[in-house]
């Protein structure tokens, strides 16, 4: 993927930014707020790493006593999430929330050693980043062997006349709101070596789906990251 595209989803969040929670406010109460709870529930380990944490919209998530490192491609988005994680009251750190540290990166290229968390995790990201499967090489080169990821992601409807229909809206979907609409996130999953545990079907059709995956336990048949870019789907 060139540096071009990333420029560009950079350049659309970044303008985005100041209205990014306002657009979402309703979708958030009816289910995201929901669907969050759910995945953050299921986070293993002490260091975790969020990718693509936008306006810090998971932050009330952050189970107690977790470090997450939250990164961003685009500044604006990640300034929100610096103002959210400062406007913390202590009852809410104390209980729920943990100690997220933030930085703005390419998922494609983290800025991290290797087996450096525990876990990852993303929320409605990999529809944007440009190379998904290059940036979920770089989660499962970052998160150690075993370590969960977990994504929360809309994803490309598998039926006869819808999916082809979102293939055909996906280039004005990605002109006007920054996301594709028509990823095949778990195919992407499995391409990046990530190992799905299993696959939570969240809206009608599939739209949404928590997927559970594994960062493989090492071995000499397992790849973990840091191989050629894969796949640009599609
Ligand atoms: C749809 S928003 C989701 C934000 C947040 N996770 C949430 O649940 O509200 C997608 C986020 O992914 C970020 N993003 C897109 N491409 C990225 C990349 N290559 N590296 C890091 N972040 C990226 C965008 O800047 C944006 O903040």
């Amino acid at each position: 993927m060139s540096e071009n595209s990333t420029e560009r989803t950079q350049a659309r969040y970044d303008r985005i930014a100041p209205i990014y929670d306002a657009l979402e406010v309703g979708i958030e109460r009816l289910a995201f707020r929901h669907w969050r709870n759910e995945l953050w529930d299921h986070i293993e380990g002490e260091h975790v790493l969020e990718v693509g944490v936008g306006t810090g919209k998971n932050v009330p998530y952050h189970p107690a006593g977790v470090w997450v490192a939250g990164i961003d491609v685009s500044a604006p988005m990640l300034q929100r999430a610096r103002d959210r994680v400062a406007a913390r009251s202590p009852q809410q750190v104390d209980h729920r929330a943990g100690d997220a540290g933030l930085a703005q990166m390419d998922a494609e290229r983290l800025g991290f050693p290797e087996d450096a968390f525990d876990a990852a995790v993303a929320t409605f990201v990999f529809c944007s980043v440009p190379d998904a499967v290059r940036g979920l090489k770089e989660v499962n080169r970052v998160v150690r062997p075993g370590g969960r990821v977990l994504l929360l992601e809309h994803v490309r409807v598998n039926a006869p006349v819808i999916g082809p229909l979102m293939d055909l809206l996906d280039p004005v979907a990605l002109r006007l709101m920054g996301p594709h609409i028509n990823r095949r996130t778990v195919a992407n999953v499995t391409e990046a070596g990530l190992e799905i545990e299993r696959v939570e079907e969240l809206a009608p059709g599939g739209l949404v789906k928590l997927i559970f995956a594994r960062s493989p336990d090492s071995g000499p048949s397992t790849s973990r990251g840091g191989g050629p870019a894969g796949r640009n789907d599609p």
